[in-house]
């Protein structure tokens, strides 16, 4: 089986890819696992600056794996462990986050970006977070990260409403830097990641501490999340929904 996440490296800059196109790159425990793994060694290494987090080509990220979810809705666990590990990693990441979006960025695909410090988008992007149809409850602290980024009234229709964002919406809420043409959009992270790794040092982690603020607050807000998630996963239309979804093409 190939890796369902891939790392590299060019120069200072660490790509972190999820690695699974055939299934839009649905994160499963074991990627989540892999990206917690992935995080801690670009965090560890001393040669590198910037992380790159990148998809496949139309699919940055289909959001959780529904069957995971269906799965979870029997072992009444709520949100597994890694799961949890990854929010927590990109929460208190101390090396500035790039992300490069091409198509789908669905549920942790899209709230991924607003842990991250800098997010280029292909044209072809489109940002949805269906957790309220799914009968669900946002996660990785969106429910603070949302509004503050880009207003109540456009968090609620993204988070609640679950209306989605093409790249151009996405640009003007300010989840996005850059939107570049779909053949562009890893360079131009690439680009972005090298401009941000040539920075003083010193002054650019402190820069961005003071930008960012404490991880606390993040963190209390992830595990408030994954309480009601934990509930709600354990609810009647949840799991309603994913067999929904699960049953379509059969
Ligand atoms: N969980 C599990 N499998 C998923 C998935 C997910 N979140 N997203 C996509 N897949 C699988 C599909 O089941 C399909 O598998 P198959 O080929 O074995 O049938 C494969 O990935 C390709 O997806 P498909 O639906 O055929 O592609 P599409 O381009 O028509 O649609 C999506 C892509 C992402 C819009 C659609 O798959 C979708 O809505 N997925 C669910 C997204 C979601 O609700 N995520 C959870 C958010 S909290």
């Amino acid at each position: 089986m190939p890796d369902l996440v891939l790392v590299t490296d060019d120069g200072p800059v660490r790509t972190v890819r999820m690695n699974r196109p055939e299934k839009k790159n649905a994160l499963t425990v074991p990627m989540y696992a892999a990206l917690v793994d992935a995080l801690a060694g670009a965090g560890a290494s001393a040669a590198t600056r910037v992380i790159v987090i990148a998809g496949a080509p139309g699919a940055f990220c289909a959001g959780n794996d529904l069957q995971d979810f269906l799965n979870a809705t029997q072992n009444a666990e709520g949100l597994a462990p890694p799961l949890i590990g990854f929010l927590y990693a990109l929460a208190r990441a101390e090396k500035p986050l790039v992300a490069a979006v091409s198509g789908l960025a669905v549920g942790i695909g899209t709230t991924m970006l607003l842990h991250c410090d800098h997010v280029v988008a292909a044209s072809d992007a489109r940002f949805s977070t269906p957790f309220v149809h799914l009968g669900l409850v946002p996660e990785a602290a969106s429910s603070l990260l949302a509004p503050r980024r880009m207003g109540h009234a456009r968090a609620f229709s993204l988070l609640a409403m679950g209306r989605p964002l093409d790249a151009a919406g996405a640009l003007a809420a300010g989840l996005v830097n850059t939107v570049v043409a779909p053949g562009e959009v890893e360079a131009e992270a690439m680009q972005a990641a090298r401009e941000i790794a040539a920075l003083p040092a010193q002054a650019l982690a402190a820069t961005r501490r003071l930008l960012r603020g404490s991880p606390d607050e993040v963190i209390r807000r992830i595990d408030e999340e994954a309480a009601e998630f934990k509930r709600r996963l354990a609810s009647p239309e949840a799991k309603a929904a994913f067999e929904a979804f699960l049953a379509r093409k059969k």
